[in-house]
C-alpha cells in the first residue's frame, strides 16, 4: 500500500499547547485558574481553578485535571462518563484503535471514517491513538484539530505521540500504514531492512503494551513480511492476529471482473487474491462467482482472465501511481476499512474474503512461516478461519507455489532472519520482485 511516514525516532514529546488553548477558551470568565508553566518533560498541564462561593457554576462539562491519558489532544482530554447521558447509555464499551502513520494521505481518509462510527457501528465509542514520526508531529496536531473541529459524537478520546510504547497502550486494534517508501535508486532489501527496523520496534511495543487480543492490519509496504516481522517481535500476541493488507486488491480484482462481464461489483464474490501484495500476487478467477455462478462460465475468455485480468490486478497500484503522482489513499482507506468489517460481521453465507496470514497449519500445501494471502471467514468475533473448501487447477496450484509469489515471500523472509530472530539475513531477492507500485 501506499506509505505515509517513516516512524524513526522514539523520543518522547507532549502536547500541552493546545490542551492550554482550549482550556483557556472553555473556562468560564467567573472562575479563575492557575497556568502554571509547562515544562516540556511534564506530562500534563495542571491546571487548578477556584470558583468564588455564590456563583452560579457547574460548566456542563466539569473542568479538571486530565486521567493519565497519554499526550491526549485538545477537547479529547476532557474527561466524561459514557453512562451518565441518556443518548451514550447504551453505547458499547470504548475501543482504543492505534493508527501508525497518521499524518499521511491513507490515514487522512481512514480517520474520518473510524470517527464517524461507518467502521465499528454508531453505538460504538473510540478512542483514536495516532503515532507519527518527528518530522510529521506538526502535521499531526493538524489531524487532531480536524478531528477536534469535526465533533464526532462517538470520538471519544485522542492522543498523538511518536512513541510506539505510549501509542499502543490498551490498542485493541493497531492499523500500521506507515513505513518508508522506496526511492530512487533504493534496492528492495534496503527497504526491507528499513521498513523492517520499524515494524520490528511497532511489534515489540505492541507486545509490551498493547491488549493481549490486539488486531493487527499492516499497511505499510512490503506489508506480508512486515506483518511478519511484525508478528515475530511480538511472541505474546497469537500469530493468527496480524494481517497483511491485501483487501485492496481484493476490490480491484472484483471490478476488473464486473466490468468484463457487465454487472456491477456488488455481483461479484468469492475473490481470493493468493500470495504477496506485490506483482507476483495471484487474482484467483477460478473460485470466484458472478451472481453465483463460477467466473470461467460467465467470462469464457480464459487468456483474457489468466493474463490480461490478471496483470492489471498485480500493476493496478503502479498505474494509478502514474495517473496521481502518488500511491492510491482513498481506496486504500476505504479497503482497510472493508478489512476491518470483514472481521466484525459474519461473512455472507457462502463467501468469503482475502486476508494475509501466518501460514502454519494452512489447508492448501503452502509453505509455513510466512504471511500469504488466502481465503478467510469470519463469525464477526475479530478472528477468522481459513476456508477449505477452494478448487485448485493446475495453473492456479502452479501460479501460487511453484511460479512466484511463495518463492518471493519465502526470499523476502530470509532477507529479514536479523528481524525475525531466525539467524543471519541473505538476501537473494528474485530480480524482478516488485510492489504494485512500482514498474
Ligand atoms: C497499491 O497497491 O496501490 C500500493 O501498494 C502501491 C505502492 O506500491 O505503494
Amino acid at each position: 500500500m501506499a506509505v505515509a511516514e517513516l516512524n524513526s525516532a522514539f523520543t518522547k514529546t507532549h502536547f500541552h499547547s493546545s490542551q492550554l488553548s482550549f482550556l483557556s477558551r472553555s473556562v468560564p470568565k467567573h472562575q479563575h485558574c492557575d497556568f502554571p508553566t509547562l515544562h516540556r518533560t511534564q506530562q500534563h498541564a495542571r491546571i487548578s481553578c477556584s470558583v468564588t462561593q455564590n456563583q452560579v457554576q457547574a460548566p456542563a462539562v466539569q473542568i479538571q485535571e486530565p486521567k493519565s491519558k497519554s499526550d491526549c489532544y485538545g477537547v479529547f482530554c476532557l474527561t466524561y462518563d459514557l453512562k451518565a447521558e441518556e443518548e451514550t447509555k447504551s453505547w458499547k464499551k470504548l475501543i482504543n484503535i492505534a493508527v501508525s502513520g497518521a499524518a499521511g494521505m491513507i490515514s487522512n481518509h481512514l480517520l474520518f471514517k473510524l470517527a464517524s462510527g461507518e467502521v465499528f457501528g454508531p453505538d460504538q465509542p473510540i478512542a483514536l491513538k495516532l503515532l507519527g514520526s518527528e518530522r510529521s508531529l506538526q502535521a499531526l496536531e493538524g489531524v487532531a484539530m480536524e478531528l477536534e473541529d469535526s465533533l464526532f459524537p462517538l470520538l471519544r478520546e485522542v492522543s498523538i505521540g511518536i512513541d510506539p510504547y505510549e501509542v499502543f497502550q490498551d490498542a485493541e486494534w493497531a492499523l500500521l500504514i506507515g513505513a518508508k517508501p522506496r526511492g530512487p535508486g533504493m534496492e528492495r532489501a534496503d527497504l526491507l531492512d528499513i521498513n523492517g527496523q520499524i515494524f520490528a520496534e511497532q511489534g515489540r511495543a505492541l507486545n509490551a503494551v498493547a491488549s493481549r487480543n490486539v488486531k493487527v492490519i499492516v499497511v505499510g509496504n512490503p506489508c506480508n513480511t512486515n506483518a511478519l516481522i511484525c508478528m515475530k517481535n511480538a511472541p505474546n500476541i497469537p500469530a493468527k492476529n496480524f494481517h497483511a493488507l491485501t483487501r485492496l486488491d481484493e476490490n480491484r480484482a472484483k471490478c476488473q471482473l464486473a466490468l468484463k462481464a457487465g454487472v456491477f461489483y456488488d455481483k461479484v464474490s468469492n475473490v481470493t487474491i493468493w500470495g504477496n501484495h506485490s506483482t507476483t500476487q495471484v487474482p484467483d478467477f477460478l473460485n470466484a462467482k458472478i451472481d453465483g455462478m463460477p467466473v470461467i462460465d460467465v467470462i469464457k475468455d480464459r487468456k483474457w482472465l489468466e493474463e490480461e485480468f490478471t496483470e492489471k490486478v498485480q500493476k493496478r497500484g503502479g498505474v494509478l501511481i502514474q495517473k496521481w503522482g502518488r500511491s492510491s489513499a482513498a481506496s486504500t482507506a476505504v479497503s482497510i476499512v472493508d478489512a476491518i468489517r470483514a472481521l466484525i460481521t459474519p461473512t455472507p453465507k457462502g463467501d468469503w474474503f482475502s486476508t494475509g496470514v501466518y501460514t502454519d497449519g494452512n489447508p492448501y500445501g503452502i509453505a509455513e512461516g510466512i504471511v500469504f494471502s488466502m481465503p478467510c471467514r469470519s463469525n464477526g468475533d475479530g478472528d477468522y478461519v481459513l476456508v477449505k473448501d477452494v478448487i485448485f487447477d493446475d495453473y492456479l496450484r502452479n501460479r501460487i507455489a511453484k511460479a512466484s509469489t511463495e518463492a518471493e515471500l519465502l526470499a523476502e523472509k530470509r532477507c529479514v532472519a536479523h528481524l525475525t530472530g531466525e539467524g543471519i539475513a541473505v538476501c537473494d531477492l528474485p530480480g524482478d520482485t516488485m510492489l504494485p507500485g512500482e514498474m
